[in-house]
């Protein structure tokens, strides 16, 4: 109950392809995604977080994919909903950098990344998830003022009870790289205009403290295990829930140790999934659930 689940939905049928730089995890098709939730369903796993990518054909400037309501994660949230009911909560990440052609977060002018209009847009992508399903929508895009701006715009539109899991601490981080392979979504440039710098914890507590009075409910901290400092920071300021991301650099470092021998995965699996829970976080996003439970080390 700890845990949740990513996946990555891609367009088309019967995909359900491994991801090169991280060994286990799949690009997953609709038709595909709804077995890979009932395994994961069976095995104790009820709460999944779902990132969208679309063809790259779909891209283009202002990530016009983002809002579709006919996109792939309205129909995943769709699809899944009808088989399962309430037996899962559906969590969706929103973010333009899977969307736009620029791989940037939000919109970009004159090689600048634009908070405002962003925000609008991310507003719009929340509502989209709300209309076809999300039980959570979760901003990890780093503008200011989106949080704010989603539950306005959630309200207005009576989705009153869509709750924001906001990524309120979130690094600009090297262990970002297998996911961005993973959904082709490598920016031009960096994201240091936007994302937080490792050298600042304060402003962890900051950001967070911001989010929250803008209405989240509950707040990130990101990545998880260079940031156990930061999580027990934000755990001792805040009384709402609080979840960290075990990154995808976090997870191939060590799928791929194993792998090789270097080290035990079930023991160090163990281990850090304990050191994120002991640092103060409520709840792991974390890929390493699947194979946690499934071979039984947790
Ligand atoms: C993008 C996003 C990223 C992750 C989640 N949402 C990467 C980034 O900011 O470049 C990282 C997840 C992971 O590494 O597992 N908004
Ligand atoms: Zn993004």
């Amino acid at each position: 109950r700890h845990l949740i689940t990513p996946h990555f939905v891609v367009e088309g049928e019967g995909h359900v392809d491994e991801i090169p730089s991280m060994p286990g995890v799949t690009h997953v098709s609709v038709d595909k995604l709804v077995e890979e939730v009932a395994a994961d369903v069976a095995l104790g796993l009820k709460s999944h977080l779902f990132f969208g990518i679309p063809d790259e054909s779909a891209k283009d400037h202002v990530g016009s994919a983002a809002v579709d309501e006919n996109g792939v994660v309205a129909r995943a949230l769709r699809a899944l909903r009808e088989r399962f009911g309430d037996e899962v909560v559906l969590i969706t990440d929103v973010c333009l950098c899977a969307y736009t052609s620029h791989g940037h977060c939000g919109f970009l002018e004159d090689g600048v990344v634009v908070n405002d209009a962003s925000v609008e847009q991310l507003a719009k992508m929340a509502l989209t998830h709300a209309k076809a399903g999300a039980d959570i929508v979760s901003p990890s895009d780093m503008m200011d003022g989106r949080v704010g701006a989603i539950r306005e715009l959630l309200d207005e539109n009576g989705f009153t009870n869509t709750s924001i899991l906001a990524y309120s601490a979130k690094y600009a981080s090297a262990y970002y790289g297998p996911f961005r392979d993973a959904c082709d979504s490598a920016p031009q440039g960096d994201r240091k205009s936007y994302q937080m710098d490792p050298r600042n914890g304060r402003e962890a507590v900051f950001e967070t403290l911001l989010d929250l009075q803008e209405g989240a409910d509950m707040v990130m901290v990101k990545p998880a295990l260079a940031y156990l400092d930061i999580i027990r920071r934000v755990r001792d300021e805040v009384l709402c829930p609080v979840v960290c991301y075990n990154v995808s650099g976090e997870y191939s470092l060590v799928k791929n140790a194993a792998k090789a021998g270097l080290v035990d995965e079930a023991n160090i699996v163990r281990e850090n999934l304990l050191a994120m829970r002991r640092a103060g976080s409520d709840l792991i996003i974390t890929y390493h659930g699947r194979d946690a439970l499934q071979q039984g080390w947790i």
